[in-house]
């Protein structure tokens, strides 16, 4: 009888797969005591249930059957239009609804782009630090990352330029959050976003634009989207539902105008899991159905999470030890915090018990070599429970130093 090996037993590609602290963390964050800064979770109490439920009843009176039947890969028509008039309307130009595919959640835009483009040891260009969830995604391919360097105005194009000059082999893409990064809540700046798309374009580097944060912007102007810029560089957008709408539908999309990357997506979808959910989608479609309600949810999110990131930022300057620095964001739900001098994954220990979690920032650099940062999510907790949060986390930090 033929005895597999235990090392033989998995494909060489889960070698690769590392656990998610994130996700590790949320079990700690379900007791109720704790003051989580640490999940990606939008605000609860902004889910539009009750909409949601009469989208429901009329999606089953209106379409019935069709709603729970097979449906094609790309997604309904219905929400192939409505991605493409909302991203034209913020773009100011035109998008065919032929160039969206409905993902289920853009974590699967991610996981499909890495299906089509990544062999094992090909390189991706990551922002560094990145957002972790793309690199557990590409890490299943047995990619490699070449990281460039950002500062408060995004990714430094010069940095960008260095690395494709050197690379070998060539990358396959650059990955890029332009607005509000998670994790660190900054915003590529208007010129930089014209230099990226110009030395992609110089050096034929497809660009993959996440763009989940984009709509919650409350503060400052409008930034052209990468995929606006006319240029010959290939630009596959990424967008979601889960920030605007709500998590647990999945429904997120892609916008690929080249036919060629859009027919691989396509097939990789289908060979994943056929199609999104139909009835998810109709439900959205439905729900988003009158843009002027829609637009006055999404302004009622920004709004929120505005309260809480000026609450957050009061707090962090009125308690923390001077030398510690922190982005203010003008959108999303993150910022991102600098200590110097502390490995925060150690703090994190230390201020667990002091009921209070964060995301340490080693998690979000590729190479796992910076140890300073934190991520503090400024969404998912009340007012109170951040000016709280805070004060307990800067005793945990005099408590590390001390
Ligand atoms: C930058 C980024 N991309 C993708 C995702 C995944 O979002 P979705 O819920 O659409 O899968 C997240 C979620 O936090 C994110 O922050």
């Amino acid at each position: 009888m033929a005895i597999i090996s235990r090392a033989a037993r998995f494909a060489a590609r889960t070698a690769h797969l590392r656990a998610s602290t994130i996700r590790e963390m949320l079990k700690v964050t379900q007791q109720p005591d704790v003051i989580s800064f640490g999940g990606g979770l939008p605000a609860p109490e902004l889910f539009p249930t009750d909409a949601i439920a009469r989208a429901t009843q009329n999606v089953m009176e209106r379409y019935g059957a069709a709603a729970l039947q097979y449906s094609v890969t790309e997604g309904i028509p219905e929400m192939r239009a409505w991605v493409a008039q909302r991203l034209g309307r913020r773009c100011g130009c035109e998008f065919d609804p032929d160039a969206v595919t409905i993902v289920n959640g853009s974590q699967q835009g991610l996981d499909l782009l890495g299906k089509v483009f990544l062999d094992p040891g090909d390189h991706v260009i990551l922002e560094d630090p990145s957002y972790l969830g793309a690199i557990q995604a590409f890490d299943a391919y047995q990619s490699r990352y070449l990281t460039v360097d950002t500062d408060d105005e995004g990714l430094i194009p010069a940095s960008l330029e260095r690395v494709l000059e050197r690379a070998d082999p060539f990358p396959k893409f650059l990955y890029i959050v332009p607005n509000f990064a998670n994790p660190t809540g900054r915003t590529l700046s208007a010129q930089r976003r014209r230099q990226v798309v110009a030395i992609c374009e110089h050096f034929g580097l497809p660009i993959v634009e996440d763009d989940p944060y984009g709509e919650l912007r409350f503060e400052g102007e409008y930034l052209p989207s990468l995929i606006a810029c006319k240029t010959t560089a290939p630009v596959i957008y990424l967008g979601t539902g889960s920030k605007i709408m709500a998590p647990g539908m999945r429904i997120a999309w892609l916008v690929i105008p080249d036919e060629e990357i859009r027919e691989k997506i396509v097939l990789a979808k289908q060979g994943a899991d056929l199609h999104s959910g139909t009835l998810a989608q109709y439900i959205f479609a439905e729900y988003a159905r009158d843009g002027a309600s829609f637009d006055a949810h999404v302004a009622r999110i920004a709004r929120t999470y505005a309260a809480r990131q000026a609450v957050m930022s009061e707090a962090l300057s009125a308690s923390m030890p001077r030398d510690v620095h922190f982005t203010r964001p003008e959108g999303g739900m993150f910022l991102w915090v600098t200590v110097p001098g502390v490995d925060t994954a150690a703090l994190l220990r230390i201020s667990a018990e002091m009921k209070v979690v964060f995301v340490p920032g080693v998690n979000f650099y590729p190479r796992r070599n910076v140890h300073d940062g934190m991520r503090l999510n400024f969404s998912n907790a009340t007012e109170k429970n951040i000016r709280v949060g805070v004060e307990r986390l800067a005793h945990a930090i005099r408590t590390y130093g001390g």
